[in-house]
């Protein structure tokens, strides 16, 4: 069988006309699609292809489904056979996996749960007497019923037990709602207790709307030290770094824009569609990740940022353009007046006000530069020094080539730096930028090379699934203790003791069989000289938290001979770092050159 979520992400990111499109002459009409009906004889056409409902439905013969069901009754494929069709045209691999002795999913029970709390909080919002006063915060925020509904929101009561109680009712594990952070436990009460409460509930879906998680506002202003905001935590369906707020309901609407909107929270996000403007996502209050841009890039080259205008939200939203950028994603920076987000533009000026400010968007290196020259950063050599420094990472950060190009005119024109100079420090990007007559800056340890910026841990692990012959000299050098997440220390662990491994065992734990299919699923070849360059950077890791605990453990020493030696390892430890090179990009290079040889002359 297919895992489901493989069904359904496959079913989410296909692209339904492109695929009917294959076997169907089809014509744009509107926002649909239509043709001549693949299953009856006709003159005109009655066969619609509907994209945002990823659906067809033809009007001659009745028939009607997704994109699967279309193959199924067209091609006369199976099922199984469909959904790998449609993978392999969407770079989703799909493999076929024995599951669990009842064929499931194991990850069920937690959908499962899920769901049954989201209705729950649905329930008490809409239907209950005492959600009265969280339906009027909801109204006073421009949000009514019919928005309300149509995103799931929920209200959590002012209870310790409320969903513990409705949930055991139902036979729903404990245990389970612990996993998924919805129930918590304390030393002070001797039963699990509902970790929501007199909150606001936004429900967090996957692209094909299961709810994975749940955001909750506070009514009202913070206070007691309750957070603002409450996120679900990581559980074995949510990564929260893998996730979008509202892409599920967005991506369509995005890829009809041919842009997103990236909108710091919840609201914002919610604020927008209710004025209509539905392309809009937001990250769950982190930084924006790697996983994320390139999730984005699946719908879109286009992404506009819409984040707080305060040095705290530039700063963040040139970190997240520089992310973008790097998975190929153009970036453009929304300026919104001061001390506003998208809700409160939004609530007051409606969608017209949000777009004539999405109109006004400016690239992000443009809005940079047009930063660094209120600020007066190209007026003395010094200065312009400094502007380059914090140009140069949006410069490194950026791959489409042609983007690439013009932002290199742009910087040379502004800093009058040679074009062909920048290109020069950007090939040896920890030079630092010469400009003539400045002062050479102190050299500043350069961030570790990134492949895809992917962790250390996952490019191994990604690594070593597709050089199987290295999976030896890995374990030569790394144990599975220097890993820190643990699924990929089980498959690390799996892979030593079998290089050949293609499934990991049916016990190992759901998010370890998560990583793994998808690292399997991932198309991407890591170059061999990607081997080094991690497995130093996951030793300098090991080695530095072995640092930090020798010298926990001097600080709390009392005897003088205990002393004396955490204060040798530490030398020790010091000693092994020189002997690497203080250079580290030197070695860097090194056993990057060394692995690529002895990729020349592995089999
Ligand atoms: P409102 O005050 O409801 O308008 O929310 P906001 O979206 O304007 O809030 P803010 O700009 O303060 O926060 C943006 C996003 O950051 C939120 O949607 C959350 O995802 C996150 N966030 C804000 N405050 C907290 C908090 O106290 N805890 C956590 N975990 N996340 C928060
Ligand atoms: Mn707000």
């Amino acid at each position: 069988m297919i895992p489901d979520n493989v069904v359904e992400e496959v079913r989410a990111r296909a692209d339904i006309v492109g695929i009917i499109g294959e076997f169907v002459q089809l014509k744009r009409a509107g926002k649909d699609f239509r043709g001549l009906s693949p299953f009856k004889q006709e003159k005109t056409p009655s066969f619609f292809v509907i994209p945002a409902k990823a659906f067809f439905h033809d009007f001659s013969s009745g028939e009607s489904g997704d994109v699967f069901s279309f193959l199924m009754k067209h091609q006369g494929m199976s099922f199984v056979d469909a959904v790998k069709y449609v993978g392999a045209r969407s770079g989703i691999e799909v493999r076929e996996v024995r599951r669990g002795r009842k064929g499931e999913d194991p990850r069920r029970p937690y959908y499962e749960a899920s769901a049954h709390a989201g209705a729950f909080f649905r329930e008490r919002l809409w239907d209950w007497e005492g959600g009265a006063a969280a339906r009027e915060y909801l109204k006073g925020r421009g949000i009514d019923r019919e928005i309300g509904e149509r995103f799931g929101l929920g209200y959590a009561p002012d209870d310790w037990g409320a969903l513990r109680d409705a949930a055991s009712a139902r036979g729903i594990s404990e245990g389970i709602l612990l996993e998924l952070g919805l129930l918590k436990k304390s030393e002070r009460r001797d039963r699990p207790y509902d970790a929501f409460r007199n909150r606001i509930i936004f429900p967090i879906e996957s692209v094909s709307r299961r709810v994975l998680a749940f955001g909750g506002r506070l009514l009202g202003p913070e206070g007691k030290g309750a957070p603002k905001y409450l996120n679900s935590p990581e559980s074995p369906i949510f990564h929260k770094g893998e996730i979008l707020y509202g892409l599920s309901w967005a991506g369509n609407h995005i890829r009809r824009q041919g842009a997103a909107l990236l909108v710091e929270g919840f609201m914002d996000a919610l604020s927008l569609a209710a004025v209509g403007i539905r392309h809009a996502v937001a990250p769950l209050g982190t930084a924006l990740t790697d996983a994320h841009a390139r999730l984005l890039e699946r719908y879109t080259k286009q992404v506009r940022i819409l984040f707080d205008n305060d040095p705290a939200g530039q700063r963040a939203t040139f970190r997240a353009a520089d992310v973008l950028l790097a998975q190929g994603v153009h970036a453009s920076v929304v300026t919104l007046p001061e001390g506003e987000d998208p809700d409160s533009v939004a609530l007051s000026g409606g969608a017209d006000a949000i777009r004539a400010l999405v109109r006004d968007a400016v690239d992000v290196l443009d809005r940079k530069i047009a930063i660094l020259e209120e600020h007066d950063y190209f007026s003395s050599i010094e200065r312009t020094r400094k502007a380059l420094d914090r140009l140069l990472p949006t410069l490194r950060a950026v791959t489409d080539p042609s983007l690439r190009d013009i932002y290199l005119s742009r910087v040379a024109r502004h800093t009058g730096v040679q074009r062909e100079t920048l290109e020069a420090d950007l090939r040896d990007s920890s030079a630092p930028a010469r400009i003539p007559g400045a002062a050479t800056p102190a050299r500043t340890r350069r961030p570790a090379p990134r492949f895809h910026g992917l962790g250390p841990d996952r490019a191994l692990i990604l690594f070593l699934l597709k050089h199987r012959d290295w999976v030896e000299r890995a374990g030569e050098r790394l144990g599975p203790s220097d890993l820190e997440e643990g699924s990929y220390r089980v498959i690390f662990e799996e892979l030593i003791d079998n290089p050949e491994l293609t499934a990991l065992p049916e016990g190992a734990a759901p998010e370890a069989h998560r990583s793994f299919e998808d690292l399997m699923g991932e198309r991407e070849v890591p170059p061999d000289g990607v081997f080094g360059d991690v497995v130093l950077r996951i030793e300098n890791r090991t080695r530095d938290r072995r640092r930090v605990a020798l010298h926990r453990e001097l600080r709390g020493a009392r005897e003088q001979e205990e002393k004396h030696r955490l204060v040798k390892d530490i030398q020790a430890l010091n000693r092994e770092e020189r002997a690497l090179g203080t250079d580290w990009r030197r070695s860097a290079r090194w056993f990057a050159g060394t692995s690529r040889q002895m990729g020349e002359l592995a089999p």
